[in-house]
């Protein structure tokens, strides 16, 4: 029998996860989502098409694929109703193939309003969340507040719905906030009316009744390893486990029934939002990077942090979710560069050392290996052998220091955009 692969990303979210599973899709008769929600932006360039996923598996556009939104994600309807129309709009449609756990949460419009409140009251030391309610529905979740996609099939719903509510408009008093949730029922109650269009489906009992039928199953994370709950740069994380060990309780499968756990980062580093990001440039470097990678987010057009690859932030995301396959994405970014730099290492209180300490916000200083750059253009290399030596170089000491095969080599947005070592 099969064994469900995870794909996610490894450092602060952004990594090209979207195009990566939509490369794989065809080796996959199932893709699902195990956590996050509209936070995710997962951009899929194919056919001239450039296509931004919120909430939907990245598996959409492959016919004949099943893809499921499992019971850890959050979804906001009104979202939701946005993507699917925005499918619709390009000849896709998604109600035969989309699948959707009647145990994922819904993130009502008050939850938005919680998430923007917060956030302004921290002020400087604000998350940089995304503002779509993601902490604030996840908070409900784990308070045991939460409303699911299995409760707007309940004849006492909408009386839920505005129990819920005014509890939120209880909180949101305390915080000097004018908006209120009525601005944006009509829209979110025709999402619910489109998310009553779908398959709304017991997630555990499907995903493993199609694992026993041995159908091959690609579980796609949102965000990244360095954004987790638990392991990331806490506080300025997002609000669900995104290592591996999420899509298990995401999904409602086994830690015995994964297989490989394909790694997906950068040839550098990105950050939206606040928080440590010990390798970042802020200078012409920092903005080349920006310009040349397009570095603005798919869910909220900010400017990105960028910087080095960071490779103790590398081992240790490695280290948390079993990483078995690399997959690098957007080196062809690089190319031009006279030269590049890897943090081998962090200098902590006076010491070299690996290890990511407990608190990094200021107080770690990267140590840098500096490696040659290359000039040849790489974006529409099909073979391996034809990468300059010096890209080559940079690869295997990343393969060196891991201890894990790069297996795809992404060099460009589209989806032919790729090459794969081992298997040519
Ligand atoms: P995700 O959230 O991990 O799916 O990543 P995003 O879609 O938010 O951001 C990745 C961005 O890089 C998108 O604009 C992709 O189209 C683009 N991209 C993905 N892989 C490559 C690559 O190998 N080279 C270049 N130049 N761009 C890429
Ligand atoms: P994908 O799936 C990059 C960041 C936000 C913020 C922090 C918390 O596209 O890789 P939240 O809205 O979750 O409360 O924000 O996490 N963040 C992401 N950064 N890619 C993402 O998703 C992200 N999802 C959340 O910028 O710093
Ligand atoms: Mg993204």
């Amino acid at each position: 029998m099969h064994k469900v692969d995870v794909l996610l990303g490894l450092q602060w979210g952004d990594e090209g996860k979207g195009k990566i599973v939509d490369v794989l899709a065809p080796e996959y008769d199932v893709v699902a989502r195990f956590q996050g929600g509209p936070n995710a932006g997962h951009s899929l360039e194919f056919s001239g098409i450039k296509h931004i996923l919120h909430t939907i598996p990245s598996g959409i556009f492959h016919a004949g694929k099943i893809n499921l939104v499992g019971n850890g994600v959050v979804i906001d309807p009104e979202i939701f109703k946005k993507e699917i129309d925005s499918l619709l709009s390009l000849g896709v449609n998604a109600t035969g193939n989309l699948f959707i756990s009647k145990k994922a949460h819904l993130i009502l419009p008050s939850h938005r309003l919680l998430d923007a409140a917060s956030e302004a009251l921290k002020g400087n030391s604000k998350i940089g969340s995304t503002l779509k309610g993601i902490g604030p529905a996840y908070m409900d979740k784990t308070g045991r507040n939460g409303l699911r996609i299995g409760d707007i099939m309940l004849p006492d719903f909408n009386d839920r719905y505005n129990f819920l509510k005014e509890k939120h408009r209880t909180i949101l008093k305390q915080y000097d906030f004018g908006d209120n949730p009525e601005n944006y029922e009509e829209e979110w109650f025709r999402g619910i009316e489109k998310i009553r269009e779908f398959q709304l489906v017991d997630s555990e009992y499907f995903i493993n009744k199609l694992l026993a039928e041995n159908k091959k199953i690609l579980a796609e994370g949102a965000q990244g390893t360095l954004l987790d709950i638990d392991f990331g740069s806490y506080p300025y994380v997002t609000s669900s486990n995104t290592v591996c060990a999420g899509a298990c309780t995401g999904l409602g499968i086994a830690p015995s029934k994964t297989g490989e756990v394909i790694g997906v980062f950068k040839a550098y580093c990105t950050r939206v939002g606040g928080g440590p990001f010990p390798t970042e440039l802020t200078d012409e470097t920092g903005d080349r990077l920006r310009e040349q990678g397009k570095e603005f987010g798919s869910t909220t057009g900010r400017p990105r942090r960028c910087g080095w690859l960071d490779l103790p932030a590398l081992k240790y995301s490695v280290m948390i979710n079993g990483v078995t396959q690399l997959m690098i994405t957007k080196a062809d970014v690089l190319t031009g560069l006279d030269s590049i730099r890897i943090c081998t290492a962090y200098k902590h209180e006076g010491k070299l050392t690996e290890t990511l300490p407990f608190d990094m916000a200021g107080k770690v200083e990267p140590v840098y290996r500096e490696f040659s750059g290359w000039k040849k253009d790489i974006s529409s290399i099909k073979n391996c052998d034809d990468l300059p030596a010096e890209f080559k170089r940079y690869i295997s000491y990343i393969e060196e220091e891991t201890r894990v095969p790069v297996t795809m080599i992404s060099l460009g947005p589209d989806r032919t955009a790729a090459v794969f070592p081992g298997k040519e």
